[in-house]
């Protein structure tokens, strides 16, 4: 396995070649915001909250779907940096129906945490406020589109890791939709397992246990640490971008 080394904000630091920027930026101590990523999960950057400079680009590149390479210069924080991740969040705020004090996991939602770890407590855009649907027809779990933030995580821990493919995207821009077997009532599933990791890995309100009330409603992805430790081990970084 060889080893590459480049530099992270002025650090010089090592790691295995095909790791992505994100993951050696983390294995050195070196914290990036991230929101649709999930450590044992394929990257997907489609949040685009991890972005960073690389020496000699003008664009951002967003680090979790970025190949570290031998040499790079990478910064993670910046005054550019700061302000694309502030508006970011402040635009999945106002995009959906975000109403903290009213919401399932109000105290333990990555959204929120990352508003408040960027500092955003305002929005500068216009709320959009888009009348969502409800899907609460499963016995054991809901979905509450007005929460999502289309992470994909559910999808992909669906397809990736349980392996019923449950879930996918239909849609285009505001009018992208998580849906379950090609846009059917959740009580309609022929291909659910009940598993309940799609709830597991959201890191929103969006998908929810019943009956559980806001103080319990933690979210536990312990059942990815197989995954991890075996990525960790061997399996080269697999660089994949939104399409
Ligand atoms: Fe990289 Fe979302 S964490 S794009």
């Amino acid at each position: 396995m060889s080893v590459i080394t480049l530099t992270i904000d002025g650090h010089l630091v090592s790691g295995r070649a095909g790791q992505s920027v994100l993951e050696v930026s983390r294995d050195a101590g070196i914290e990036i915001p991230t929101l649709c990523w999930l450590e044992g999960l394929s990257p997907w950057g489609g949040c685009r909250l991890c972005v960073v400079e690389l020496k000699g680009e003008q664009r951002l590149f967003t680090s979790c779907t970025t190949v570290a390479a031998e040499g790079m210069h990478v910064v993670t924080r910046s005054a550019r940096l700061e302000n694309y991740r502030r508006m970011l969040v402040e635009l999945l705020l106002a995009e959906r129906n975000h109403y903290c004090a009213v919401c399932v996991v109000d105290g333990h939602c990555e959204l929120q945490s990352m508003a408040a770890r960027l500092g955003v407590d305002h929005v500068r855009f216009d709320y959009l406020n888009p009348p969502l649907p409800m899907d609460i027809s499963h016995d054991l779990f809901g979905l509450d589109h007005n929460r999502c933030i289309l992470c994909t995580r559910c999808v992909r821990v669906c397809d990736e890791v349980e392996g019923a493919h449950t879930w996918d995207v239909r849609g285009r821009g505001t009018t992208e939709r998580v849906v379950i077997d090609l846009d059917r009532p959740w009580k309609e599933s022929t291909s659910c397992t009940r598993c309940g990791k799609c709830v597991q890995v959201c890191p929103v309100g969006a998908l929810f246990h019943k009956g559980v009330t806001v103080g319990e409603m933690v979210k536990d992805n312990s059942f990815l640490m197989d995954i991890i430790k075996r990525r960790r081990s061997a399996q080269p970084f697999v660089e994949r971008r939104r399409s």
